[in-house]
């Protein structure tokens, strides 16, 4: 990291180029975790990396509600990563109400923080919260729920790192084709599915929904949706819509896409109290990766998951955040930072588990 950004601060320094105006090509060096080999760089980032700071200032960290699984481990990795470079961190709940978490970066703003990471309620408040971490000039790092570049190109010190949701939809599709029989168990020439989706006003549940429907379309397979609900990412709501849709549909259905893993241990519940059998009569896949899922992915309750990488995420956010505090900024059209998703499958799940 510090070899990169000094190789890309003599860059800048010997093109004699100011701030802001420095090269386009990615200059940030955003790890993984878990597993290292296995998921590649972040994408995009700041155009020019100036010296960062040695830490020590304060942060200020919005999420959207600490109640939600995968958001808990990122929270964590965030704080875990912050500390251990010496900032002083302050992380705030804003229970899925984006009027309070309005409240919240106003009151980060008013104590004067050097910088905010934001997890925002809703997408539809990302101008609302641009036009006041602009106003106040505060270096400011979005996570999880992604701007359009428009609505970022509004503040060059705000920077945006997240995944591409519809690789991990994609990558979800691929798991059911690589099955047997190609998620078709009941050889009837298409695969009858149901979709657990997330909260439906996130990107991410509406690229994974589309995209792993098209990669089995896109494979020359046939479709059929017998059901699709949200589940606002929520196990006991995902646990809910399958018992139903169990009660409704019965052998009908092949698969059960759920937007994250959280739902597909719901989902798993309702399968197994329905006397079904994962691999065998029904598959079942989630994305995150979370320890529950790795385990029943590795123990065949789970057709498998997609790695959504919390503490690559939260590694690529910090570094972002960094550059912004050394006096980096963002061009229009390079403000967004993706962490790669990670296929896990029986086969590799091993890799993932602590
Ligand atoms: C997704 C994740 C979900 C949920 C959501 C919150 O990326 O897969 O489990 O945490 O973010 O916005």
């Amino acid at each position: 990291m510090k070899k990169t950004l000094a190789l890309a601060l003599a860059v800048v320094m010997s093109l004699g180029l100011l701030a802001g105006c420095g090269p386009k090509e990615p200059a940030n060096n955003g790890g993984t975790s878990n597993p290292p080999s296995s998921a590649s760089q972040p994408q995009g980032g700041a155009s020019s990396i100036p010296d960062a700071p040695a830490g020590g200032g304060t942060v200020g960290v919005c999420i959207y509600k600490f109640d939600d699984a995968f958001m808990t481990t990122y929270r964590n990795a965030l704080q875990e990563i912050l500390e251990g470079k010496g900032y002083k961190v302050t992380t705030v709940d804003g229970n899925n109400d984006q009027s309070k978490q309005n409240e919240q970066i106003n009151t980060f703003i008013t104590q004067g923080v050097d910088a905010l990471i934001i997890n925002p309620c809703m997408t539809s408040a990302a101008d609302s919260i641009i036009a006041t971490v602009k106003a106040a000039n505060i270096p400011t790092v979005l996570i999880n729920r992604e701007p359009t570049a428009e609505q970022m190109a509004a503040y060059d010190k705000l920077v945006y790192v997240g995944c591409d949701a519809r690789q991990s939809g994609t990558m979800q599709g691929e798991l059911i084709l690589d099955t047997p029989n190609k998620g078709d168990i009941n050889g009837d020439g298409k695969i009858s599915y149901i979709m657990i989706q997330g909260d439906p006003e996130n990107i991410d549940a509406q690229y994974r929904t589309e995209f792993s429907v098209k990669a089995l379309t896109d494979a020359g397979m046939e479709v059929e949706e017998l059901d699709l609900q949200r589940g606002d990412w929520d196990r006991e709501k995902g646990q809910t819509i399958c018992a139903n849709d169990l009660a409704q549909f019965g052998d009908q259905i092949e698969v059960v896409f759920c937007n994250n893993d959280d739902m597909a241990i719901g989902a798993l519940q309702s399968i197994q109290s329905a006397g079904r059998k994962v691999n065998e009569d029904i598959y079942l896949v989630g994305v995150d990766a979370l320890d529950a899922a790795l385990n029943e992915v590795s123990n065949g309750n789970m057709t498998g998951t997609v790695l959504n990488d919390a503490v690559g995420q939260a590694t690529a956010a910090v570094e972002q955040m960094e550059a912004l505090l050394g006096g980096a900024t963002f061009s229009s059209g390079n403000q967004s930072v993706y962490v790669d998703y990670v296929k896990v499958t029986p086969d590799n799940v091993g890799d993932f588990m602590g």
